[in-house]
């Protein structure tokens, strides 16, 4: 990761934080896009602490375009270049299946969806003014998708169906910038301990029908947005990686 410019919406809390402590370990120059400005302010700190680059940090609205397009172009002016984009920002209200307001839809959608689709629109047109890297690549996108674009679980038809949707946006710009040499994957975990999955309350729940016996932990599934962010993945894009502990086939 040395030196690389690598971007983490949702990067104040939970997995987005986890991965940019893990990036910013390895040496790169992490810039982080999230809502709360107070998690924010104290994701930075936590940060600084792993690295010799300074983090950025700009607060804002993702399922905002024209704001999404701000901080990314505000970003690239700070870092020089972007190598790769995490889209991490997610909401995951529960609800049972036929109560599902209007307003659930919505903010589910805003956020995962139009979030995730702006940020990488905004990243991409970056992208392909920049020249190849070493690795004969000119940028990696990471999408958040989740084991539930895969397998039901109860009370969380419409974040599923969001998830599904990031699935199917991260091969549609697979497929339109692999002549461009840029690469465009997902990550779809199951239950990960964070704070906000653990104040939920379905991570007991689902570690009990995980093979592997536990929840992921943040680190867990940070390695493998390492890994795709990584000159090592020259050659997959479009894929979704299910990283479960074995929930998915159990
Ligand atoms: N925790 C799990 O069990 C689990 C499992 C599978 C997938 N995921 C996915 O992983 C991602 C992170 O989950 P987490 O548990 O770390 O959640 P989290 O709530 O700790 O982190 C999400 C971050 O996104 C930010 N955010 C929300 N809306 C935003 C917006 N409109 N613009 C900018 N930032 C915004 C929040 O402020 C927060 O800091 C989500 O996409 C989630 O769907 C989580």
């Amino acid at each position: 990761m040395n030196d690389k410019g690598i971007v983490v919406t949702g990067g104040a809390s939970g997995l987005g934080l986890a991965t940019c402590k893990l990036l910013a370990s390895r040496g790169a120059r992490v810039a982080i896009i999230d809502a709360d400005q107070n998690k924010l302010e104290a994701a930075l700190k936590e940060i600084r602490i792993a690295t010799a680059f300074p983090p950025i940090g700009v607060a804002g609205d993702i399922a905002l375009r024209n704001e999404a397009f701000a901080l990314i172009d505000r970003i690239f002016k700070d870092l020089g270049r972007i190598d790769g984009v995490v889209n991490c920002a997610g909401v995951y209200p529960r609800r049972p299946i036929l109560e599902i307001s209007d307003e659930d839809w919505d903010y589910d959608w805003r956020v995962n969806v139009r979030g995730t689709y702006n940020i990488m629109a905004a990243a991409v047109s970056v992208m392909r003014r920049q020249q190849l890297d070493q690795s004969g690549v000119r940028g990696r996108v990471v999408n958040i998708s989740s084991v539930d674009a895969f397998k039901a679980h109860p009370k969380n038809a419409h974040y599923a169906a969001t998830k599904a949707a990031v699935v199917s946006l991260t091969r549609s710009f697979a497929l339109e910038f692999a002549p461009e040499q840029i690469l465009v994957n997902a990550v779809a975990p199951a239950a990960i301990a964070t704070e906000k999955a653990r104040a939920a309350g379905f991570i007991p729940e689902l570690a009990a029908q995980t093979p592997l016996g536990r929840a992921a932990e943040p680190d867990d599934i940070a390695e493998w947005i390492a890994f795709m962010l990584s000159s090592a993945n020259r050659y997959m894009t479009g894929e979704t990686a299910i990283i479960s502990g074995g929930y998915i086939f159990a």
